[in-house]
């Protein structure tokens, strides 16, 4: 989606103070950043359209598979759905393999890193890892040991990552199934970027809570978008109640 699309759309604004910028970030100040920090903040909904706009690039990726790999990541979706998932699992569940727009090698580290802040940990180390889980189907084709899910035994998400690629994600490259239209997916993706969870930084995590440090606070805790009404199924709101999404590993 262009620039210009996402503006006319309502998912990206124009700067409120254009001239409050710095030529070198040594010489910035304080409120320069506090403005940097509502504009970022304002500007969010297009991390949910570029993520839109990367899964229609899916349609483009076949690779020999029995169906593109747009149609795999909806039947994909459309299966942790129909099984219960939570909101954050269906989402993660249709982008899990999104890294394939960029690079299939590493397409598991793309796609978790782009999902991590706007999920729970547990959902991020799914996806993370549904590679070694997949191997369990294929690998043994390659030669490759098939058991690499063991190294992952005790992880409390453990059996939410079996389900993810036993049930839904190997599964899902059948021509004859039904699954969703990426429309109806597009909601819950909205609502499930509208606002990190946290950021990261190389050496640190930062979660945002009633304790989250000044300067974050300052960039994006005071300057969060309004709430706008929502279409998804589940008829929750912009921005969302973000601990309401979260949900055991069982669900
Ligand atoms: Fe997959």
């Amino acid at each position: 989606m262009t620039r210009a699309t996402l503006r006319d759309n309502g998912f990206m604004h124009e700067p409120i103070l254009s001239a409050t910028t710095f030529p070198s970030m040594d010489v910035s100040t304080p409120e320069q950043w506090q403005q940097i920090g509502i504009e970022t903040a304002r500007n969010q909904p297009r991390v949910a359209e570029s993520i839109l706009s990367l899964m229609s690039c899916l349609e483009d990726i076949t690779d020999g598979f029995a169906v593109n790999q747009l149609e795999h990541s909806l039947q994909t979706a459309t299966r942790a759905e129909l099984a219960g998932a939570d909101i954050e699992m269906v989402v993660a569940s249709l982008c899990h393999d999104i890294g394939k727009v960029i690079s299939v090698a590493n397409h598991p580290a793309i796609a978790a890193e782009i999902l991590r802040p706007y999920v729970r940990d547990e959902v991020y180390k799914v996806i993370l890892t549904h590679q070694d889980f997949q191997g369990r189907h294929y690998y043994h084709h390659f030669g490759l040991d098939p058991d690499l899910r063991r190294h992952y035994k005790e992880a409390p998400w453990f059996e939410l990552a079996q389900k993810f690629a036993d049930e839904w994600d190997q599964t899902s490259f059948d021509p004859e199934f039904k699954a969703e239209p990426l429309k109806h997916f597009e909601p819950m993706v909205r609502e499930v970027f509208a606002q990190p969870q946290k950021v990261f930084f190389s050496q640190s995590e930062t979660v945002f809570g009633d304790d989250r440090p000044k300067p974050i606070f300052r960039l994006f805790g005071e300057s969060r978008p309004l709430a706008q009404p929502c279409s998804c199924p589940r008829g929750r709101a912009h921005p969302p109640d973000v601990s309401s999404r979260r949900r055991s590993s069982s669900s």
